[in-house]
């Protein structure tokens, strides 16, 4: 049985690729770069030279070197008629938070601190079967994308070339406001939007602007990651608060919130919708305070059940609402593009802080992605994309139910790129250990928690799997053990 995604060695393996090394030579650097990024975790066995030279359509031969070589480094322990593992020097906690050492304390201030201790929020770089988020960029229109480009550093290479507006590039906000009003009712002209390299980069510049140490921001709990250590950055107090089958629900007794987070189409990461009760008693909330409401609308784009609700900032009356939107899944992540709508009032000073981060994004990429959606490409493409989506999701639940009835119970959800599964209460992280050891990602729903204990769990990714490596994923977990 081999431990791990034909897909993802082949990923691999192409992204190394290189005409002016051996073949050897480009195995052994993608091997220690998927062993190191942590893509292939400690103790993850490798396939047997046989499968990996097949499923590589290479020399069993080269492969054997490249094992014995890494062997020779110290990336592998090779153990006879075991296999090969990544050796244990690899070993990192499961999603914990990375403890530092003396000397590495020392040299950071005390916010440095604070941040690295948080453990970050980094994203899978390669398709893993069950990596949550990755959307399936073999199915992405390269050769359309190719094209544009081409046109682009035809006509404008020069101009493309230079600084650009920190606002972002004119017609890509155009366009966007347009998608935006059309899709989703966000009521927003282009000199409201703010092109940014990804919410995340969002989450941090709007903590930045927004939050003074110790102000109160309320989170869904479970929730986001990515926005908890973003506005943890700013200094904010980070306030839990319960999410049920409508979405956040506030106690009256919380301190009044200074900013609210909130994924109301898609609550990440149980699914449901915040309700229109919810949303409004939200507003209200945000009216009597002087409160700012994040809206961060991640994957609105893939819903499979219908249209997920309009978004809530065409509710706010009182220039409250933020909302941001990501190119990260409906295009890809390394495009670097998201975006934020923003209140008249925020504009300037959000694009004069903009400035002090990076300056401005890629313009060549800005222009080429306006152009992608003008011509109708953005449409056909997320249209294409649901369908795929929607039966990947279904494969995955046939799979799970038929052959993991004992272990979880997968959580009903109308879209997104992931599926929430329940486990039996206290084996998250024994089954977790036990997949990991697999080579199968599943990650955690224990870690999305702030204040509780939380609920034990998995949120699967499958858009980036084919129907063979879902197959493949679900039968490798069937050995697990409660
Ligand atoms: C709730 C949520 N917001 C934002 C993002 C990511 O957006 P970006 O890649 O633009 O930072 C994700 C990605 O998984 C997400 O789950």
């Amino acid at each position: 049985m081999s431990s791990t995604q034909p897909g993802m060695w082949l990923n691999l393996f192409q992204a190394a690729q290189s005409t002016s090394l051996p073949l050897r030579a480009q195995l052994c650097t993608a091997l220690r770069e998927a062993i190191r990024s942590g893509a292939v975790p400690y103790p993850a066995r490798l396939p047997a030279s046989r499968t990996l030279a097949a499923d590589l359509g290479i020399s069993r031969v080269t492969v054997e070197a490249a094992y014995g070589q890494l062997e020779a480094e110290g990336y592998l322990t090779r153990r006879v008629g075991q296999g090969s593992f990544v050796a244990a020097r690899f070993a990192r906690p499961v999603e914990a938070e990375q403890p530092l050492r003396g000397s590495q304390l020392a040299a950071l201030s005390q916010r440095g601190h604070q941040l690295v201790r948080g453990g970050g929020c980094r994203d899978p770089r390669t398709p893993l079967a069950f990596a949550a988020g990755s959307p399936d960029l073999r199915a992405f229109p390269h050769d359309t994308w190719r094209q544009l480009c081409n046109q682009r550093l035809r006509r404008d290479a020069a101009t493309l070339a230079a600084y650009g507006d920190p606002q972002g590039y004119a017609p890509l906000r155009a366009a966007i406001a347009a998608y935006l009003q059309q899709a989703r009712d966000v009521r927003a002209g282009a000199e409201q939007v703010l092109v940014l390299t990804s919410s995340q980069q969002a989450l941090h510049l709007l903590g930045s602007l927004l939050l003074d140490e110790g102000d109160v921001v309320w989170l869904e709990e479970p929730g986001y990651r990515g926005a908890r250590t973003a506005l943890a950055a700013a200094g904010a107090r980070l306030v839990a608060v319960p999410v049920d089958g409508e979405g956040m629900c506030p106690g009256d007794d919380l301190p009044p919130p200074r900013l609210i987070y909130l994924t109301p189409s898609h609550q990440y990461p149980s699914g449901c919708a915040l309700s229109l009760t919810r949303r409004l008693a939200l507003l209200e909330i945000a009216r009597k305070h002087g409160s700012w409401i994040i809206e961060d609308d991640y994957d609105s784009e893939f819903h499979y059940d219908g249209r997920p609700l309009p978004a809530m900032q065409g509710l706010d009356r009182h220039e409250r609402v933020i909302y941001l939107g990501t190119f990260s899944k409906a295009l890809f992540p390394s495009l670097r593009l998201a975006y934020a709508v923003l209140p008249p009032a925020l504009v300037e000073p959000a694009c004069t802080v903009r400035t002090i981060y990076d300056g401005h994004g890629s313009q060549l990429m800005q222009a080429v992605t306006a152009d992608f959606i003008a011509r109708g490409h953005f449409a056909a493409h997320l249209r294409y994309m649901r369908q795929l989506y929607r039966s990947r999701r279904a494969l995955l639940i046939e799979e799970l139910d038929a052959k993991l009835p004992h272990l979880l119970r997968v959580q009903p959800s109308p879209g997104g790129l992931q599926l929430l599964v329940e486990l039996p209460p206290g084996s998250e992280a024994h089954l977790t250990r036990q997949a990991q050891a697999l080579g199968v990602a599943t990650p955690s729903l224990r870690s999305l928690y702030l204040a509780e204990p939380g609920r034990d769990g998995w949120l699967l990714g499958f858009a980036a799997l084919s129907a063979e490596e879902i197959r493949l994923g679900v039968r490798q977990l069937q050995v697990l053990r409660i």
